[in-house]
């Protein structure tokens, strides 16, 4: 969600808090807010609405700041009180002395906020963030430490917090801490930065010191200082970033949605590089750390997700009971949280998040973690909080993803599942080895099959321009595709703000059908030679019928299929089994052009952050 960076050091302290959150603008898009210290002075700057609008504030305040040193600054998602000027973050305490930026919730705010007021605090906001200013600066006038101030104030906030904090009377200094949300140092020469997520960093330095909750650290130009809870020093290990700043340049394209497609063919043969050798070799999985007759013995898998990586679960879940024999059950970690599971010792579960980020599915791993189950993550972030959880960790090497709607983390996600399921099916014997040998074969086929689909994009284009302007859709599938035709749905309603629906294709008559007319286009996903085939192909003929405008996805070259479909997506041929890999792709680019026509903005979308750091 939110966003914050922090800097003191040599460089123009305005500019780097900038880029830092132009990298961090995808958490978050409602506000943003800087407070820089300029000689004796912290001058704060808040703007409505996106960051552009930050710098042009700073741009007509440029000349008002002599001599920066360092300062602390935030782009918010609101949680606790509207999207507004006055909640806006740096948040400062009543004499303004000393400010705050934090990325969390404080579930505790409304009593320490009473608590406050009685003493004489000033409140101007709604948020939970400002109970931090006013709690810490309490503090401060107490025990005229900062860092102690802060360690004092966070002992009392019940929720999740990373919190950036500096005071007028403390120059040069930044105090940081964290608990539930991410937040890490990186260090520089005569300089340093604090941020919740390395791409607000990874311009000036690789190097990076994770904090773990209930740290703090106390952070000049030439010196970074972690302690824990009680105020003991910690030693941290310096860590090296794997990401490259090109990561977030959009290299020539119109938006990261469009780039982050395009490197698909890449990411696909990265996820496969180390783990599938060669066909005649075994998927090696180094990271699942489970006894190999532990894995031949599992009788229960269960995934949890969130989105899009729901999504990519659901696609797993077929790969692992169909290679495999084991029963795997799906779940949204927001409902996994609050229901009595059957998780226990012998269960797998598996976490599955591009960000390793995401407040609910964290909740559920922790909640299977207490019942012992052994837990294996899936995620582009081996550096998150998810991923120190793990047991076993699959890193699925998407590099960052700056566009809010995932497209290449998924692709990635769906491999990494390939991967498993045939790890699964070799350890059990559970699938002939021909068979395996030619899906190997066909996987590695994948990335240049991809490539063809991106090569010439002018049909999606046209289907694009030609549907744009409908109001709903229906995507129908069956079998694996399902998770398809609820991705491709996704895709569209979250950047393009249509109405559209992936349902089982075989449901559309119990009850969907009804909302069929000339005004709903139904977008079947058509595998020949598959096993659901046929039957998808007459539920689009019910939708025909019903006089549906109908749009095909399909490799076949059917003349009979061009009298029932209004429009046909080409895919090449793929076999069924892989074909979610494939036919996602056209799928991403319709809802990506369907919005770029529609002027969506399709980078941030409305109302959306690109880690949900909150249940
Ligand atoms: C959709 C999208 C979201 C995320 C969801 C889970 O394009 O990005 O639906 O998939 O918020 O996020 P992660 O995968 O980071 O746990």
């Amino acid at each position: 969600m939110c966003g914050i960076v922090g800097y003191t050091g040599y460089r123009d302290v305005v500019s780097v808090l900038l880029k830092g959150l132009t990298n961090l603008e995808y958490r978050g898009y409602d506000s943003a807010g800087m407070a820089i210290r300029d000689g004796e002075d912290i001058k704060i700057f808040k703007t409505l609405g996106k960051l552009i609008n930050l710098k042009n504030e700073l741009e007509s305040h440029r000349s008002e700041i002599n001599n920066p040193v360092m300062g602390i600054g935030h782009i918010r998602w609101a949680t606790h009180g509207s999207p507004s000027l006055v909640n806006a973050h740096p948040h400062t305490c009543s004499c303004g002395k000393l400010v705050v930026v934090h990325n969390g919730i404080i579930e505790n705010y409304k009593e320490l906020r009473e608590q406050l007021i009685k003493k004489g605090c000033k409140f101007r906001s709604q948020t939970d963030t400002e109970t931090i200013a006013h709690l810490i600066a309490d503090e401060y006038s107490l025990c005229k430490n900062l860092e102690t101030a802060v360690r004092n104030s966070v002992k009392k906030l019940q929720g999740a917090y990373a919190v950036c904090v500096i005071h007028k009377d403390v120059p040069d200094v930044i105090v940081g801490a964290r608990k539930h949300a991410p937040m890490l140092i990186g260090i520089g020469e005569g300089e340093n930065f604090i941020a919740s997520d390395t791409p607000a960093i990874i311009e000036y330095t690789k190097k990076t010191v994770y904090l773990e909750d209930n740290e703090i650290a106390v952070v000049t130009k030439d010196n970074v200082k972690v302690t824990d809870i009680n105020g003991n020093i910690v030693k941290k290990k310096v860590e090296i970033l794997p990401w490259e700043p090109a990561a977030l340049s959009k290299l020539g394209y119109k938006h990261f949605m469009l780039k982050e497609i395009h490197e698909q063919p890449d990411v696909i043969r990265n996820v496969l590089n180390g783990k599938l050798y060669d066909i005649d070799e075994p998927v090696e999985l180094k990271e699942v750390n489970i006894d190999k007759n532990i894995l031949k013995n599992l009788n229960k898998i269960q995934i949890i997700a969130c989105g899009t990586s729901l999504h990519a679960a659901l696609a797993g879940k077929y790969l692992i009971e169909e290679f495999s024999g084991i029963s795997t059950e799906v779940e949204a970690s927001s409902e996994y949280i609050y229901r009595r599971t059957t998780t226990d010792s012998s269960t797998l579960v598996i976490g599955v998040s591009q960000s390793g980020e995401t407040a609910d599915t964290i909740t559920a791993i922790k909640q299977a973690k207490e019942k012992n189950a052994h837990v294996l993550i899936i995620t582009n972030r081996p550096d998150s909080n998810m991923a120190r959880l793990a047991d076993s960790l699959i890193h699925v090497n998407a590099g960052i993803e700056v566009s809010v709607a995932a497209t290449k983390s998924y692709t990635a996600q769906l491999i990494s599942f390939y991967l498993l399921a045939i790890h699964l099916a070799e350890i059990k014997g559970f699938k002939d080895s021909k068979y395996l040998k030619g899906l190997k074969h066909e996987l590695i086929q994948l990335p240049i099959k991809i490539e063809g689909i991106l090569s010439d994009t002018s049909g999606i284009q046209k289907c694009a321009r030609k549907f744009s302007s409908y109001k709903n859709f229906i995507y129908i599938a069956r079998g694996i595709n399902l998770a398809t035709a609820y991705e491709g749905a996704l895709k569209l309603k979250e950047i393009s703000y249509i109405n559209a629906t992936g349902y089982p294709a075989g449901e559309l008559k119990h009850g969907p059908i009804a909302m069929l007319d000339e005004t709903m286009p139904v977008l079947s996903i058509l595998i020949p030679g598959g096993i659901t085939y046929e039957k998808v192909l007459s539920n689009s003929e019910e939708a025909k019928a019903r006089n549906a405008k109908l749009i095909a996805l399909t490799s076949i070259d059917d003349k009979n299929l061009e009298s029932l479909f209004d429009f046909i997506l080409r895919i090449p041929p793929v076999s069924e089994i892989l074909s979610p890999v494939i036919a996602c792709v056209p799928l991403q680019l319709l809802a990506y052009y369907i919005a770029e026509f529609l002027g969506k903005d399709v980078d941030q979308p409305r109302n959306l952050a690109k880690s949900v750091t909150v249940e």
